[in-house]
């Protein structure tokens, strides 16, 4: 057990004036799916030869990082840092702020916060918080912002998905284990966000990607969404990060100075500043935080500075509408502070459209899905993951329309994120990347080279009812 003093101490060190990012104006984004959370079926070639399999159900064979890193516990670290240096690098970064992309999400798993993972039943690669810090600091230098997207979540949040870490179709993680250690990973998250020069291109961290659409399927989650919110706020309070009414942009104040001894006092169960439990997962989460930060390093030991100018981060939820059956929690009523909603659209998969081009475009020509959020108070709203797929053979003059009809569709709320950056381009993978990859779908120019463009700004005129 580490002293309260030892972790005081080491928190001491890791005061720095950073400034947190925030939101753009609108976004025109991209997820760097498959980087630090990989799936396999957008890299099938790779996965081959990194020693991975396919099957169907993914929970049969080596389909996931989970299988991965239990078949080659010997390997399993250095293959995957092979992966993270090559599928996302520098010259990633300068192709995207060329095609003026202004905003990065970042799906990661649970397991990149090491110490959350128990080691005799989980099994996944270690390493990656190196990764996350590396990109950061690219996309930073490169102006664009991030968001930190919980996308696998400590006992599986979705089943049978690669998008989840591991296969399985007795998902886990809506119990208190597990929501705790999600709030533990936020509490960190928030630190590190706050703390860590690389990380102030981090403007939004998402409490769970794509949890189950059933709200029947998973009790607590509203609970979750709350706590999420006060974790993340309290870490702030702590840091000395408050509420600014007006003007979010970061201050040059340090006046308010920086001091871990108030840190703990404020989460000490004698003296606890929040609600119980949210003060049992902040003190769970800093020696945490010391050790990720120790390992991970990059502060600047000499600049001790307060915190007190920076903007706080927003909180981000999947919006309430995502949750199509049972009582859903509105993540509004969770709020405080500055928060964003998240929507993902994909045609592909069924169940949104009929399959074809005229009832396609109808159904995104009139998309209602901003002004239901407006309702239900999740503004600002944006489509936090998108495509170009379709259910069927689509021409090259459709994919234009497609692309032009979503963004159109998308930018009347807060923008968009595709999905995804890119796709791998090989034998095994066919033609995938022709509607999954946003830089082959603007090589190809189904998607503008300027995001914010439209080869056709009145695509939609024949469509709207
Ligand atoms: C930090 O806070 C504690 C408790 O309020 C106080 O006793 C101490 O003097 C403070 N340290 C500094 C360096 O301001
Ligand atoms: C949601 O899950 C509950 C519990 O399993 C089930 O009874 C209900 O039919 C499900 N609803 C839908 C729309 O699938």
């Amino acid at each position: 057990m580490r002293s309260v003093f030892s972790v005081a101490a080491g928190l001491s060190c890791l005061s720095l004036a950073t400034a947190t990012a925030i939101i753009p104006d609108k976004i025109y984004g991209v997820n760097l799916g498959s980087w630090l959370l990989l799936e396999s079926w957008m890299l099938p070639g790779e996965w081959l030869q990194m020693g991975g399999e396919q099957c169907n159900p993914c929970s049969s064979c080596i389909a996931t990082e989970f299988a991965f890193a239990q078949a080659y516990p010997d390997t399993v670290d250095q293959k995957f840092e092979e992966h993270w240096n090559t599928w996302f690098t520098g010259d990633d970064v300068n192709q995207l702020k060329d095609l003026g992309i202004n905003t990065a999400r970042i799906p990661l798993g649970y397991w990149i916060i090491e110490p959350l993972v128990d080691r005799k039943t989980e099994f996944y690669p270690r390493g990656g918080i190196h990764q996350l810090r590396r990109g950061l600091k690219q996309l930073k230098d490169a102006g664009i912002v991030a968001i930190l997207d919980h996308h696998a979540l400590p006992g599986v949040a979705a089943d049978n998905q690669q998008f989840a870490g591991q296969c399985t179709n007795t998902p886990q993680f809506y119990t208190d284990y597990n929501y705790n250690r999600a709030l533990v990973w936020a509490a960190v998250m928030t630190g590190l966000s706050h703390l860590h020069p690389d990380f102030s291109s981090v403007f939004a961290i998402e409490a769970a990607n794509e949890p189950l659409m059933n709200a029947t399927l998973t009790p607590g989650y509203g609970d979750y969404q709350k706590k999420f919110v006060q974790t993340v706020r309290a870490m702030e309070s702590l840091l000395g990060i408050r509420a600014r009414t007006q003007n979010r942009r970061a201050s040059t104040d340090s006046s308010a100075s920086f001091n871990a001894t108030e840190i703990f006092n404020g989460v000490s169960p004698a003296n606890c500043r929040f609600t119980g439990e949210i003060c049992k997962v902040i003190l769970e989460a800093l020696p945490i935080l010391v050790d990720v930060s120790l390992e991970v390093g990059g502060f600047d030991l000499h600049s001790v500075f307060g915190l007190a100018g920076q903007p706080q981060l927003m909180t981000n939820f999947m919006d309430v509408s995502w949750q199509s059956a049972g009582p859903a929690a509105n993540p509004a009523d969770a709020a405080m502070g500055p928060q964003g909603y998240d929507n993902h659209l994909y045609y592909v998969f069924g169940g949104v459209a009929d399959p074809n081009p005229k009832a396609y475009m109808t159904s995104i020509c009139n998309l209602q899905r901003v002004q239901n959020a407006q309702a239900s108070r999740n503004i600002p709203l944006w489509f936090g993951e998108w495509g170009l797929p379709t259910q069927f053979s689509a021409t090259d003059a459709f994919l234009r329309d497609w692309a032009d009809a979503q963004k159109l569709a998308y930018t009347k709320g807060a923008g968009w994120i595709f999905w995804n950056f890119k796709v791998e381009i090989s034998e095994e993978a066919g033609d995938l990347a022709r509607e999954w990859s946003y830089m082959e779908g603007v090589k190809r120019g189904y998607l503008t080279r300027d995001p914010a463009a439209l080869h056709n700004p009145n695509v939609c005129d024949p469509y709207i009812n």
